[in-house]
């Protein structure tokens, strides 16, 4: 199958651009073995290159180019298939933007298409080529997120020691995750993560339960997640629970029994947010408004979790506004070198902030992650960069720190 790839970067120091040439000419004798064609642009600080070939071939290449030191700020804009190549006998052409006007560059490169399916105006490659060359780079703004100008300071956390004494009779335990806002230096709030009662991961804690008992057992490990937040002492932070919507639904006075679980350990309901999934929330609308309902009567919070995982989209944003809404990790895995996922996030953070929703993004694991969503406006994060979950316990958190220079 013939593969596309697009992607961006930026000249670093370790290429003199006068050699463009010369790595160009090499290029095309590796592209060549490999059945790879396509086109560079350069417009003095920022490459935009274009890749065609059999699927393995391109990523070969796309391979090699990523680890080359000569560039940085590596993101990939497209990957699609295509009938046919567009750039067809071209190993790997070269435009430097410097010496071709705008429009000259941009009919040249119209007329490489092949006959059948030329490089029309409607085409995405042509459109990602034509943005490149109509900005100039003092116009382009390149965020560089360099993990090297940050490093993590371990301090513990404000609560309560690690390894609580399980009770008589408790049927599950928790393993509780900060989610942090690292510009405030604050822990917003702790998300309770249900464990079985030996440690096992919830797939295998849900999956010992009698579906008949489900909901039941759902509901009353809230209990417990509640009994544990207070034991922990967490003060006037926040407590996050997630609870599957059928629970508020099926079991009768459900939101009641989640009150006297949130009065018995003398916690305020404003204190407790309930996160649901997507999923959950698109295979029973109607209920799962009506539990919503009385679960924002009551002061609970509401987050929306894993958003992006599921199929549900925007739309389910312009139905229930939560409180928070819980990027998936899925979109916030390598961000900062992803197009498309920046694309999304971009659309997230601006409608969330013209309906005051705050987001968190989830399963952040890397420097340059953060970075990237930070200057995307986003302020709370949970992922192993800052703290792993701790069983029956609060984790240390790792606040980044700038490297002074
Ligand atoms: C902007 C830029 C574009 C490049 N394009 C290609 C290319 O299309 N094909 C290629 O083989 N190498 C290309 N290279 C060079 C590769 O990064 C790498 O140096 C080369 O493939 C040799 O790989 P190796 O060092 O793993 O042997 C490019 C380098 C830069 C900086």
């Amino acid at each position: 199958m013939l593969a596309t790839l697009i992607y961006r970067s930026r000249l670093t120091h370790a290429l003199d651009p006068s050699l463009l040439a010369e790595l160009v000419k090499e290029a095309n004798i590796r592209n060549a073995e490999l059945q790879v064609t396509g086109v560079l642009l350069f417009n003095g600080d920022q490459f935009l290159q274009v890749l065609e070939g059999p699927a393995e071939g391109v990523n070969a290449i796309f391979n090699r180019i990523s680890r080359d030191s000569r560039h940085s700020d590596i993101v990939e804009l497209l990957r699609d298939f295509a009938p046919e190549r567009r750039f067809r006998g071209r190993g790997l052409v070269l435009f430097d933007l410097r010496q071709n006007k705008p429009g000259v560059a941009l009919r040249t490169i119209l007329k490489f298409g092949t006959l059948k399916y030329h490089l029309a105006r409607h085409d995405r490659v042509y459109k990602f080529i034509r943005d490149f060359i109509a900005t100039p780079a003092s116009e382009r703004r390149v965020e560089t997120f360099s993990a090297a100008r940050w490093r993590l300071q371990s301090k513990a956390s404000p609560f309560a020691a690690i390894g609580l004494p399980l009770q008589e009779n408790q049927p599950c335990q928790f393993a509780f995750q900060p989610i942090v806002d690292p510009g405030r230096g604050t822990i917003s709030s702790l998300e309770a993560l249900i464990r079985g009662p030996d440690g096992g991961s919830p797939q295998d804690y849900f999956a010992s339960i009698p579906e008949q008992k489900l909901h039941e057992a759902d509901l009353a490990s809230k209990g417990w997640a509640l009994a544990m937040a207070r034991q922990l002492g967490i003060g006037n932070h926040k407590v996050a629970v997630n609870l599957l919507p059928m629970s508020l639904v099926k079991i009768p006075g459900a939101v009641d029994i989640l009150l006297g679980h949130i009065t018995r350990n003398h916690l305020d309901p404003e204190q407790v947010i309930v996160e649901v999934t997507e999923d959950e929330v698109i295979s029973s609308y109607d209920e799962f408004t009506s539990a919503i309902r009385q679960l924002r009567a009551a002061g609970i919070g509401l987050a929306i979790d894993d958003f992006g995982s599921g199929f549900a989209g925007l739309s389910l944003l312009a139905k229930f506004q939560p409180d928070k809404l819980k990027i998936d990790r899925s979109i916030v895995t390598d961000i900062h070198m992803h197009g498309p996922k920046q694309a999304i996030v971009k659309a997230i953070v601006a409608c969330c902030a013209e309906m005051q929703i705050t987001v968190v993004a989830e399963g952040v694991e890397k420097i340059e992650e953060w970075c990237w969503l930070n200057a995307a406006g986003i302020e709370r994060f949970q992922g192993y960069l800052f703290a792993r979950p701790v069983l029956n316990g609060v984790p240390a958190v790792n606040w980044p720190l700038r490297v002074s220079r």
